[in-house]
C-alpha cells in the first residue's frame, strides 16, 4: 500500500525533484502541494510549482498557495542559489494546471480530515505554513502520520555559521511544528550533502533521454552552477527529495532518536538545530534525525521516478 502525503514547498531546484520522486515512486501516494516562501516570492514558488506539475504531467494533484513571509520579520529569499524567479536555469513553460482555489493550510487540513487514513506532511522550505496549520487545527496533529522536513543541520549551516536556510527562514515556525507533538524527522544538511550532484549522476538522467529529463538536467546546470560559484561545490546538493526517499524505502537512510532545540534568539546562532546527539542535556528525545544516505540507491530512485513521468509526460 502507497503511503500518503502532502509535499509542502518552495520551488526551488530540488523541490521540483522531490515532487517527482512523489508522483513518480509507486510506493507514495501523493494528495497534495502546498507553495511558501522560501527559495522565491510566494509568486515565484506557486508558479514554479504548477511548471513542475505541469512538466511531468502531474495533473490530478491539487496545488494551493500559502504564505507569502515568515511568522516574523522579512522574506530574504535564495536568489543566490534558485535565481531571481527561484528556478533559474530553463524557459519555463506556462503552466497548464489551475491553482486550487483555497489556502495551503485550508487545503492541508481538508485533505487531512477526508483521509481514513492518517498522512504524513513532507515540507522542503521553512516551516511556515505547517506552523499556522498546527496552530488553527491543534485537532487534526493526530491525523498526521508524521512529517519529515528537509531542513537543520546537526553542524553547520549554509547561510550563517550554524544555521541552515530552511530553518533559518523561520525558526519561529520550525520551533512551533517541533513542539506541537507531531512525529518529527529531520533531513538535514548533514545527510543531504552526501546526494551531491556530480556529473556522472546528471549524464544518467541526461541518458533518460526525456523531455522531462532534459528539463531536469537544465536544473541541476544551473544548480551546480550556483552552488560552485557561491559554495564552492562543482557538484550541489540535491537536499530535498532526500524526504520522500526515506518514505518510499526507508533503508535509504539510516536515523537516530534524539532531542533538538531551535535557536530562536542567539546573536550569531538564531536559525540553528540543536541537536544534541551526545545527550548533553540529558532532555527527552523529541525527533529522528537522518544521518547516513545510501547514495546509490538514492540516484536509482531519482532516475526511475523521472523515468516514470518522462513516459507519461512525454
Ligand atoms: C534548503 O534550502 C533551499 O535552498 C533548498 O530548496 C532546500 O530546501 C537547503 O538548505
Ligand atoms: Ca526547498
Amino acid at each position: 500500500m502507497s503511503i500518503p502525503i502532502i509535499i509542502d514547498c518552495d520551488p526551488g531546484h530540488d523541490d521540483v525533484f522531490a515532487i517527482w520522486l512523489a508522483a513518480g515512486n509507486p510506493n507514495i501516494d501523493l494528495r497534495a502541494i502546498t507553495t511558501v516562501a522560501g527559495n522565491g516570492r510566494i509568486e515565484h514558488t506557486t508558479h514554479n510549482a504548477l511548471v513542475a506539475c505541469t512538466v511531468a504531467g502531474i495533473r490530478d494533484v491539487p496545488v494551493a498557495r500559502g504564505a507569502s513571509g515568515p511568522l516574523k520579520g522579512e522574506l530574504r529569499p535564495a536568489e543566490w542559489i534558485h535565481g531571481a524567479n527561484a528556478l533559474g536555469g530553463p524557459v519555463l513553460p506556462a503552466p497548464t494546471i489551475e491553482l486550487d482555489d483555497r489556502d495551503a493550510v485550508t487545503l492541508i487540513a481538508d485533505v487531512l480530515t477526508a483521509s481514513e487514513e492518517p498522512v504524513v506532511l513532507v515540507p522542503t522550505g521553512p516551516l511556515t505554513n505547517i506552523a499556522h496549520l498546527v496552530q488553527r487545527h491543534p485537532e487534526l496533529v493526530s491525523k498526521i502520520e508524521g512529517l519529515i522536513w528537509m531542513g537543520g543541520s546537526t553542524g553547520r549551516g549554509n547561510v550563517s555559521p550554524y544555521a541552515e536556510f530552511n530553518a533559518w527562514a523561520d525558526p519561529e515556525a520550525a520551533d512551533i511544528v517541533l513542539r506541537s507533538g507531531v512525529d518529527f524527522t529531520m533531513v538535514g544538511l548533514n545527510i543531504s550533502h552526501q546526494a551531491l550532484i556530480t556529473r556522472e549522476v546528471r549524464a544518467r538522467i541526461a541518458a533518460l533521454d526525456s523531455p522531462l529529463a532534459a528539463f531536469g538536467v537544465e536544473l541541476l546546470e544551473y544548480f551546480c552552477s550556483t552552488y560552485e560559484q557561491f559554495e564552492g561545490m562543482p557538484d550541489g546538493p540535491l537536499h530535498d527529495p532526500i524526504t520522500v526517499a526515506m518514505l518510499a524505502e526507508p533503508s535509504v537512510a539510516t536515523s537516530v532518536r534524539t532531542r533538538i532545540d531551535v535557536e530562536c534568539e542567539g546573536t550569531q546562532t538564531r536559525g540553528a538545530t540543536c541537536v544534541d546527539l551526545l545527550n548533553f542535556l540529558q532532555r527527552p528525545a523529541n525527533a529522528t534525525v537522518a544521518l547516513d544516505l545510501d547514495v546509490e540507491r538514492f540516484w536509482s530512485l531519482i532516475e526511475d521516478a523521472v523515468t516514470a513521468l518522462g513516459r507519461v509526460s512525454a
